[in-house]
């Protein structure tokens, strides 16, 4: 499973990738206001830094809605280094730029996902990756981890390509739910993903191998 960092902070992503575990980040405009990136050279700045940061793949997302307009921004930021992924929302001219990209060998996200015949779509459309939101279903009392099996288990059955990027993983429990069904990769906050590490046992444990090894270390 991939791990991929949700979030356009810096230092959290320096933080998650001196952990040694982090395989990407994914952004949107949403995350980019929350650090106050904005304008077009700093939104693309802001891209370049967190891809010197990262060895992995870095979504970065259209604002465009049109065909025309995909095509063109995505383009433009697919130059910027081969790290990138064009994020592209789940609507029809999404779709076709979405093919557009595949057919060019240009990486794409379908974001927005909330069905699986929103992600059979992309699949078939060549998307490189799929966003199926679980937290955003979660939070209208739907179940975003059976979407999670569900687009596992229609992918599985014609072997398509296009991996399975859970997201809006809003806590830790959410990576163990999305890593048992088997999506390819989860993105979430640092929070998520540090809260791995934890387990009162282990802190009891260690305290007590350092309290004995003292004893007989005077
Ligand atoms: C996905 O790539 C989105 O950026 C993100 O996961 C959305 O998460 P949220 O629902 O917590 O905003």
């Amino acid at each position: 499973m991939k791990f991929f960092i949700d979030t356009a902070n810096l230092d959290q992503i320096k933080e998650a990738q001196e952990l040694g575990v982090l395989d990407g980040v994914t952004t949107n405009p949403s995350l980019m206001a929350k650090e106050g990136i904005t304008g077009k050279e700093n939104i693309i700045n802001h891209y370049k830094k967190i891809c010197e940061i990262v060895e992995g793949d870095v979504s970065a997302e259209v604002i465009g809605t049109s065909y025309e307009d995909i095509i063109k921004e995505g383009e433009e930021l697919a130059q910027l280094d081969n790290q990138i992924v064009v994020k592209v929302p789940m609507i029809k001219d999404g779709i076709k730029a979405i093919k557009y990209f595949s057919d060019k060998g240009i990486k794409t996200n379908c974001t927005l996902v909330f069905s699986a015949g929103q992600a059979l779509l992309a699949a078939k459309a060549g998307a490189t990756y799929v966003s199926p939101f679980i937290g955003r279903l979660d939070d209208i009392s739907a179940d975003g981890l059976n979407l999670i099996a569900e687009i596992r288990l229609i992918y599985d059955n014609y072997g398509f390509a296009t991996e399975i990027l859970a997201a809006s993983v809003r806590h830790t429990m959410h990576i163990i739910d999305c890593a048992k069904i088997g999506a390819d990769v989860m993105t979430g906050p640092l929070s998520s993903i540090n809260g791995l590490l934890k387990h009162p046992l282990t802190d009891i444990g260690l305290e007590k191998f350092l309290a004995d090894y003292k004893k007989g270390n005077q």
